[in-house]
């Protein structure tokens, strides 16, 4: 049976890249092992490493005024580091919040500076709807102004840039970077955990404007210090390698397929499919407005909360997994990433409407 993984994270990988992994696994470029068990400081490695950068730097346009880090942490880690890194005296940290993870941003933020939060979500007529960005109300003499474009658990994407903001621009994009095509000379730092749209758990890549590496910031260890890893090529200490590895792959993968144009017409069509379908349904029902739905993260609910259990196991035994919602929000939620083939979310609408019409 094909079984279509719709976890939020770690989610699926491409089936061709975890291919060749699986056939390479004991035996990386002839070398008789595995690339988990190569020094990171190995010539092979070194190499691998250089070129993984030279193809995310392809596949989203970053120039040379940006230096890329691969860091330890995921997520959170970056919670920490942007205070830590980015602090400045008498300056707050501004978090703009959306949802559950940009909140979890700024209580991380508040342990190391002022931050003055704004909170941008709006009810529309009882859908889920946020301030348009060009009137989000941001002070000038901020540290850094820091926002989630995709908040995974609540399912709303921001697809503006805030480009009024007077101060540096850090998104975190763990949950969409690489699903659509930006401009990343509109952000000054740019972070995404790797276990989403780019390999395993325990990678974070962080994209920065090498102006702002000059900055003090605050005491910090050493392994979220963007300066000393920018210096040390990301390996100050033991890198996650194999996680470093397997994104270098994906990152070949999506090349191959025609970058990350080709990945987003597929994406939007795979969350137009979901959508329309929810849309039209009197028995599913998602909530919110439809100018900010996430192309990666669609949550759902069923017209009765008492059927969730028997949706879900019947989903599992269609091949249909991990569609449960965050415990948060409840309902349920499928995560679509770039992994995600148009034939799982055709697979999961089909289930959907059987499942309407045997309980309606
Ligand atoms: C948007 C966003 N930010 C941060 C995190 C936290 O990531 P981690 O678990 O890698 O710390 C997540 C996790 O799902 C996320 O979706």
């Amino acid at each position: 049976m094909t079984v279509f993984n719709f976890c939020a994270g770690p989610a699926m990988l491409p089936p061709e890249v975890m291919k060749k992994a699986q056939q390479e696994f004991l035996d990386w470029q002839g070398l008789g092992v595995s690339v988990m068990e190569v020094s990171h400081r190995s010539k092979p490695f070194l190499a691998m490493v250089k070129e993984c950068e030279a193809s995310l730097r392809r596949l989203m346009n970053i120039s040379n005024d940006y230096e890329v880090l691969f860091m330890h942490g995921g997520g959170r880690g970056q919670f920490a580091a942007v205070p830590l890194n980015l602090f400045v005296s008498g300056k707050p940290g501004v978090y703009v919040e959306n949802g559950i993870w940009s909140q979890g941003a700024t209580v991380e933020g508040k342990k190391y500076l002022d931050t003055h939060a704004i909170d941008i979500r709006c009810d529309n007529n009882g859908q889920f709807d946020i301030v348009p960005v060009s009137q989000w109300k941001l002070p000038n003499d901020a540290a850094f102004v820091h926002y989630c474009p995709n908040e995974t658990i609540d399912g709303i994407e921001i697809f503006d840039v805030p480009k009024h903001a007077t101060a540096p621009i850090v998104a975190d994009m763990s949950s969409n970077i690489l699903s659509r095509e930006i401009n990343v000379n509109d952000f000054d730092v740019i972070y995404a955990g790797a276990q989403k749209n780019i390999g395993p758990s325990g990678l974070c890549i962080v994209i920065i404007k090498k102006a702002l590496l000059e900055r003090e910031g605050l005491v910090k260890p050493s392994i979220l210090d963007y300066a000393l890893e920018a210096k040390q090529g990301s390996m100050y200490n033991t890198p996650p390698t194999f996680a470093w590895y397997l994104a270098a792959e994906v990152f070949k993968y999506l090349e191959s397929i025609g970058g990350v144009k080709e990945m987003e017409s597929r994406n939007k069509a795979k969350a137009q499919v979901l959508y329309d379908y929810i849309d039209k349904s009197d028995f599913y029902n998602n909530k919110v407005a439809a100018h900010c739905r996430s192309l990666m993260n669609v949550p759902f609910w069923l017209k009765d909360d008492s059927l969730n259990e028997a949706f879900l196991s019947q989903a599992e035994k269609a091949g249909l997994v991990a569609l449960e919602g965050h415990r948060i929000v409840g309902g349920m939620r499928a995560s679509i990433y770039n992994a995600m083939p148009l034939e799982g979310v055709h697979a999961l609408v089909k289930f959907m409407d059987t499942f309407a019409k045997e309980n309606a």
